[in-house]
């Protein structure tokens, strides 16, 4: 978004995407990168159920729970200064229906302090969009590669390959947004039917793996900034920090060991 307003609130997003300015977003899951993603501008940060696998050692998104969300969500509302923070109802806190939905959603919002809510899924959670949005919090819908699905898609796969599969998606997005989303998360799907939905629905569409016309782009910070040896395909390694970060650890490990850290200069006189 490059006209920036002080605080990046709800009816910014659909403007930026009616003046065709770019959203960024970032997961953040601590005060100190939420501090840093804040500062370089990002626009939106999502406090995502990726924290499962890139924080707390998880295989997948599937054991992270409402409680797991609840201090991190806190810490990046804390911190943030401009950018528009939305925080994931983690598997089973919302599946059930409206009321289990409702019930989640307002905790997160009494005991965090952020803008939104994100949950995964198309027609099938309409019920709980629409229940959200007349309660006056703020929805983010989740199409495509869902994670908290990835054992009924048998991992991380594209969806939305072919002329069913895409018009249901296609549905899927009109369904969720006519029901209240705010904005829509694309996931892995394939760039011609990104292209489409963005083009249909009249909120911004913000794609993972889901090329360049999306109305925003997302990413996992880890994978943005190279923290891991491996990232997805689809996402581009924008730094080396995980190699600085060793190459930092391990000169400290020398001085200490060598006996040169610390030095007279961070130290205290009689
Ligand atoms: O949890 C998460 O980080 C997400 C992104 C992959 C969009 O949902």
């Amino acid at each position: 978004m490059s006209q920036t307003p002080k605080r990046v609130r709800v009816h910014h997003l659909r403007e930026a995407k009616t003046r065709g300015e770019r959203l960024t977003m970032l997961t953040a899951y601590d005060a100190v990168t939420a501090r840093i993603f804040d500062d370089a501008g990002v626009d939106m940060m999502l406090v995502g159920d990726s924290i499962g696998n890139t924080m707390h050692g998880h295989a997948t998104t599937l054991p992270v729970t409402v409680d797991d969300l609840i201090p991190p969500a806190r810490a990046v509302a804390r911190a943030r200064q401009r950018a528009f923070v939305v925080v994931d109802l983690p598997f089973g806190s919302y599946e059930a229906g409206a009321e289990q939905a409702l019930g989640t959603a307002v905790r997160m919002m009494k005991e965090t302090g952020v803008d939104a809510v994100k949950l995964e899924g198309g027609r099938r959670v309409v019920p709980q969009i629409r229940a959200l949005t007349d309660a006056g919090i703020p929805v983010v819908g989740h199409l495509g590669y869902t994670p908290q699905s990835e054992n009924l898609f048998g991992g991380p796969r594209v969806q939305g390959r072919g002329d069913v599969a895409a018009e249901r998606l296609s549905e899927d997005a009109v369904a969720i947004v006519e029901a209240g989303a705010v904005a829509v998360v694309l996931e892995m799907v394939p760039a011609p039917l990104a292209a489409r939905i963005t083009e249909i629905v009249a909120v911004p569409t913000i794609g993972i793996g889901a090329g360049a016309q999306c109305d925003g782009q997302v990413l996992v910070w880890v994978d943005m900034a190279g923290m891991t040896d491996w990232s997805p395909r689809f996402a581009k390694r924008f730094g080396e920090v995980g190699a600085a970060l060793r190459s930092a650890a391990a000169a400290y490990v020398d001085e200490v060991r060598g006996g040169t850290f610390p030095d007279a200069a961070h130290q205290f006189d009689a």
